[in-house]
């Protein structure tokens, strides 16, 4: 590419809003799934089991995904209080553990720098990634 089509491109993908690509529901119980494809699918019928402190993400629309469609996103289940403990972490940590997540990734989790934003991330991705 030519440095007007990086540019180009730049420009216009920074101009695309961002949407919304995970729903967070703090629950008790899940839908019980299965694997496929590396992903949590939902069984068909109304069976749950305990979350059992676990992150769950499903697919809002198993087909839809299955299609690759873009503008179908995931359900994230985590377990009661965690959206708050959360929060917690990213702007005070933990002292003597885990340095707030704020400090370097910024106080809007943006990124900072050559420091990568976190902002809107898989909940899932979050924890795997996550070796502060
Ligand atoms: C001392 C600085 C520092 C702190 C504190 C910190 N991070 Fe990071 N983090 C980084 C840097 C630098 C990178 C990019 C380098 C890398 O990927 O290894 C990164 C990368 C990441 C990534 C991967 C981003 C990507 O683009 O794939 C995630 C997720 C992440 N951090 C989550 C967290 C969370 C959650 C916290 C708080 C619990 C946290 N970090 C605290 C410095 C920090």
């Amino acid at each position: 590419m030519t440095d007007d089509e990086i540019k180009a491109s730049a420009e216009y993908f920074g101009s695309v809003a961002w949407t919304p690509w995970i729903r967070v529901v703090e629950t008790a119980t899940v839908p019980k799934t299965r694997l496929a494809g590396g992903m949590f699918i939902p069984l068909d019928g109304p069976d749950t089991e305990p979350i059992d402190g676990r992150i769950i993400e499903v697919p809002e629309h198993p087909d839809r995904t299955d299609l690759r469609d873009p503008r179908s996103g995931f359900v994230a289940y985590v377990p009661v209080g965690s959206v708050k403990k959360g929060e917690t972490i990213v702007n005070a940590g933990i002292p003597g553990r885990i340095q707030a997540c704020t400090v370097c990734h910024a106080t809007d989790l943006k990124g900072l720098g050559p420091v990568p934003g976190i902002a809107g991330r898989s909940p899932s991705y979050q924890a795997r990634r996550c070796t502060t």
